[in-house]
């Protein structure tokens, strides 16, 4: 069994080593031309390791068994498939590859994109024994040494190298998984802040919300950044840059306030009526804070947030924990 840890890792490590080597080959030049578009220089290239699957079916395959590795082996691995009308083929096909490291630079798998419109936009490796989604974290290897706080969670792989090449070196992501409880104490090893960067849209949106008590349950204080008006940090970055982005850092909004702010969406806060509903559900809400301290810190920020009176959000706060009972 361990020995077996130990081929996958082998190879996965040649697989990455296979693929970067495509990418700088003449069959590679238009997956070079599609990183370049998308402004990542050959630094950037080189430090993730990104590479490019080619249009061959089995040259992977063939490759990997000429290195010595068994077809059983190389299908625990992942990286090919197996029917009987084609016998073994690779499982990447036309795309660039993002080589995923675990916390010691060690290859346990890949994302790979298309370049243009196809289906799916990225296909990843399946878990494998060395490769657990729900323990590993995108970027971590480089992102473990920051000097830095907090780390900066986003979606995706584009994102964190994005944001690495922009100098923001904590950058970390969920493995096209939603965030767990092993992500989260993965990183209270590193860090006890995080700074939330999910895409703008409404996936982006929920996703920032169910993160923020999976991170408090270990005790790590969440923050969420807005993208708005751009859809992703690597979006961000490209339109207005790292400065604009550290600004967005310094205006990040912490879990709950957030959480109020997607709350207003749902009410016409200029009408009395609007308000008043909205006030009653941010009330409910603050009784959920067990702490008295941190209850009273939270009804004064949302007073001064919302402009009512302190004194009389309290006495809402009071009467909703009443009729919760
Ligand atoms: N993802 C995935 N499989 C998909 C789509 C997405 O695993 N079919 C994961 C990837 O890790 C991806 C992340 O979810 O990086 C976020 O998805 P999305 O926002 O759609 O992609 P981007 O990271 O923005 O990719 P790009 O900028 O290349 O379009
Ligand atoms: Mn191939
Ligand atoms: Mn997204
Ligand atoms: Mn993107
Ligand atoms: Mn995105």
């Amino acid at each position: 069994r361990a020995d077996t840890k130990a081929i996958l890792l082998e190879i996965n490590k040649l697989a990455a080593q296979y693929y970067y080597v495509q990418l700088k080959n003449e069959q590679g030049a238009h997956a070079l031309a599609y990183l370049k578009n998308r402004e990542l220089s050959d630094d950037t290239i080189r430090a993730f390791g990104l590479g490019y699957s080619n249009k061959y079916s089995n040259d992977l395959y063939q490759y990997l068994r000429s290195k010595g590795y068994q077809s059983e082996m190389l299908l625990k691995a992942g990286l090919v498939s197996m029917d009987e009308r084609q016998g073994v083929y690779d499982k990447f096909w036309n795309r660039v590859m993002f080589p995923i490291m675990d916390a010691n630079s060690r290859v346990i798998g890949f994302g790979g994109r298309v370049m243009g419109d196809g289906k799916p936009k990225y296909l990843n490796s399946p878990e494998t024994i060395i490769f657990d989604k729900s323990r590993n974290l995108y970027g971590l290897n480089r992102a473990r040494s920051t000097k830095k706080p907090y780390f900066l969670l986003c979606e995706g792989y584009m994102d964190v190298i994005s944001l690495h090449q922009a100098g923001f070196t904590n950058a970390v992501a969920s493995l096209g998984t939603a965030l767990t409880a092993g992500h989260a104490s993965l990183i209270k090893r590193y860090v006890q802040e995080v700074y939330l960067t999910y895409d703008s849209d409404e996936a982006g949106t929920k996703a920032a919300l169910r993160a923020v008590p999976i991170l408090k349950d270990v005790g790590i204080t969440a923050r969420i950044i807005r993208m708005e008006p751009y859809k992703d940090p690597d979006e961000f970055i490209k339109n207005l840059g790292a400065e604009a982005f550290e600004e967005r850092i310094g205006k990040a909004r912490n879990g709950f306030m957030f959480s109020l702010e997607v709350l207003e969406k749902d009410y016409d806060l200029h009408t009395p009526e609007g308000k008043t509903d909205f006030m009653r559900e941010a009330a409910r809400r603050l009784t959920e804070f067990d702490e008295e301290i941190e209850r009273k810190n939270y009804i004064e920020a949302v007073a001064a947030a919302y402009h009512v009176g302190n004194e009389d959000l309290q006495k809402l706060v009071a009467r909703m924990a009443i009729q919760a009972g």
